[in-house]
């Protein structure tokens, strides 16, 4: 399908998924939320300086807000609600449960998806490395500690578990 037209298919968690009536200048984000049904990702700057819209898009941590959803018609995109292909916890997720990790949980979901992609590239990284990692993440709740603790178990966990 044409990026023009209004109506075009988009890879969504490993499945295909069509957008109708769609504008071609929609975002990312929206198109997940709205079109596709997919709310896991928050809208909350939609102007790339807060990261609670973070998707993979091929490969890649992007803000699904800065990306025209009609130009990701050829990408492998990857949402919160895709991370487990069952109801069961990813050891990021229920590490932020243990450590207490959530407070409003508006920053969740971004910060979930940047740490799952971070830990898939680099399954030890340094405090340094997670920082780089979920810089662009701003919770305005935690103060980041019990979110840096929640790497460190997820790290842990997945060692153990090879998850
Ligand atoms: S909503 Fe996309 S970066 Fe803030
Ligand atoms: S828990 Fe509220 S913004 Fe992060």
């Amino acid at each position: 399908m044409s990026a023009n037209s209004e109506v075009y298919d988009l890879n969504v968690n490993g499945q295909k998924r069509q957008v109708r009536d769609a504008w071609v200048g929609e975002s990312l984000l929206y198109v997940l939320r709205e079109r596709l049904g997919l709310p896991g990702s928050k809208g909350a700057c939609e102007q790339g300086e807060c990261g609670s819209c973070t998707v993979i898009m091929d490969g890649q941590a992007v803000c699904s807000c800065l990306v025209m959803a009609a130009t990701a018609i050829d990408s492998k995109i990857t949402t919160v609600e895709g991370l487990t292909q069952d109801d069961s916890l990813t050891a990021v997720q229920d590490a932020f449960i243990t450590e207490g990790g959530v407070q409003c949980g508006f920053c969740t979901p971004g910060l979930i998806v940047a740490i799952e992609h971070l830990l898939d590239n680099n399954p030890d990284p340094s405090q340094l490395e997670v920082k780089e990692a979920i810089s662009g993440n701003i919770c305005r709740c935690t103060g980041y500690g019990r979110i840096f603790e929640a790497v460190n178990t997820a790290v842990t966990t997945r060692r153990a578990t090879n998850l």
